[in-house]
């Protein structure tokens, strides 16, 4: 796959997510450096990290990384959304039970998501070229994740291939797509990935718009042009042109992808109840609600004040998955108590990756099923699979 100057010229008019991956439109470092670009200013680090707080944490990496390379995590517009994500986890105070007669040795954070047990109801979200947070990209993330125990959901724009991404997981794991104009293209990956040991489609609908932050573009998109999508590479075996990405998007796209890969389909990033209702009729094996971290359009709904509306538009037919703002165990408890499967971790993993590689993510994990233990204990609830509304003081 070759990003040309037209295709460059094309996603920045038309402000797709891919402009995130282009080659750098001005330099932020070392062009001809003797350090490999995909390096030059990614993390290296392998270690475990004393993990107090994911803000700690998200100072650990933006030390760690050039401001470009941390600029490439930031929110879209204003932070407006992805301010939001934090703070409207205030509106759902928890209403704790005591004399419960729970102890630690009760507590059980085990669940299970579209058959597949997990040892806590976290996953890693799909995010895109891991190689601007750490020199080992996806491969070092998918790692970590494996280590922890927990399901990688494989990004459509990481650098690593889906062949090698999945090899170095010894966890469950999914496909995401960014759906392409070319619909053989699709095919292709989708089939791709069941033979690569996937288990489900995560399809993408929310990133059709700009997907890099203010700060990213003021400092010219710093992208090192090595930095590819991995699944197109035709140095590895790949084919198309990712940064022709489908914009129509339509319900019709589920049944498409069903039918392609033989795999359940999972829809990310839907929140209108009327859209969740088509996306079960079109069927979908799963919804995931989240605002893509407030990533893509600002001025949409903090996610977990969507997150309600949309359980109950599911009405227990299918799996939730929520995501965009998960940075406490008592956010994860939250979720789950609106009535969430499971949660998937965004920003703190790359953070984790950045700090401590494999051995970070993993960490990352260790760290908020602490909190999220402890917050079950405190609140009187044996099982994650145990939290309802009514652990909630106001739904
Ligand atoms: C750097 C970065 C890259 C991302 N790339 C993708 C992607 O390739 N595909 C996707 O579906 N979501 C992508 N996302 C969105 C995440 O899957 C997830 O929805 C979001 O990170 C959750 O918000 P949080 O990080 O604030 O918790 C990306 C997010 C970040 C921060």
């Amino acid at each position: 796959m070759n990003a040309t100057r037209r295709d460059v010229m094309k996603l920045i008019g038309a402000g797709a997510l891919g402009s995130a991956m282009l080659p750098r439109v001005a330099a932020a470092q070392g062009a001809g450096a003797a350090v490999p670009a995909a390096a030059a200013g990614a993390s290296n680090a392998e270690r475990d990290l004393t993990i107090v707080n994911f803000d700690m944490l998200e100072e650990e990496a933006r030390g760690l990384l050039t401001p470009g390379r941390f600029a490439f995590m930031g929110p879209a517009g204003d932070g407006w959304t992805y301010r939001e994500n934090r703070r409207a986890f205030g509106d759902y105070p928890i209403m704790p039970r005591r004399l419960q007669g729970i102890s630690d040795a009760a507590i059980d954070v085990r669940t299970q998501l579209l058959g597949q047990g997990l040892p806590f109801p976290m996953i890693t979200a799909p995010m895109g070229a891991h190689g601007m947070i750490h020199a080992g990209g996806e491969v070092v993330t998918s790692r970590g994740t494996g280590a922890a125990g927990t399901l990688y959901v494989s990004s459509g724009a990481s650098n690593a291939t889906m062949e090698d991404i999945a090899k170095a997981t010894s966890g469950p794991k999914w496909f995401q797509i960014y759906m392409n104009r070319d619909m053989e293209i699709n095919r292709w990956l989708v089939q791709r990935a069941r033979a690569a040991g996937y288990t489900a489609i995560v399809l993408t609908a929310d990133a059709l718009g700009p997907g890099q932050s203010d700060e990213f573009i003021r400092l010219g998109r710093p992208f090192p042009p090595n930095l590819r999508p991995g699944n197109h590479d035709p140095a590895r075996g790949g084919r198309g042109n990712f940064f022709e990405l489908k914009r129509d998007l339509s319900f019709g796209d589920i049944g498409f992808l069903r039918e392609a890969s033989g795999l359940p389909v999972v829809v990310k990033g839907v929140v209108h109840p009327q859209d969740i209702r088509q996306c079960h009729a079109a069927g979908a094996s799963a919804i995931w609600v989240s605002n893509h971290g407030g990533r893509q359009m600002d001025g949409v709904p903090g996610a977990i004040s969507t997150l309600r509306d949309a359980v109950d538009a599911v009405a227990g037919r299918v799996p939730v998955v929520f995501d965009s703002g998960i940075r406490r165990g008592i956010d994860v408890f939250k979720a789950l108590a609106l009535g969430a499967n499971a949660v998937a971790l965004g920003r703190p993993v790359l953070w984790g990756l950045a700090a401590g590689g494999a051995g970070g993510v993993k960490n990352v994990y260790a760290h908020l099923t602490g909190e999220l233990r402890t917050a079950l204990l405190l609140s009187g609830v044996a099982k994650v699979t145990d939290l309802r509304r009514e652990h909630l003081a106001r739904i």
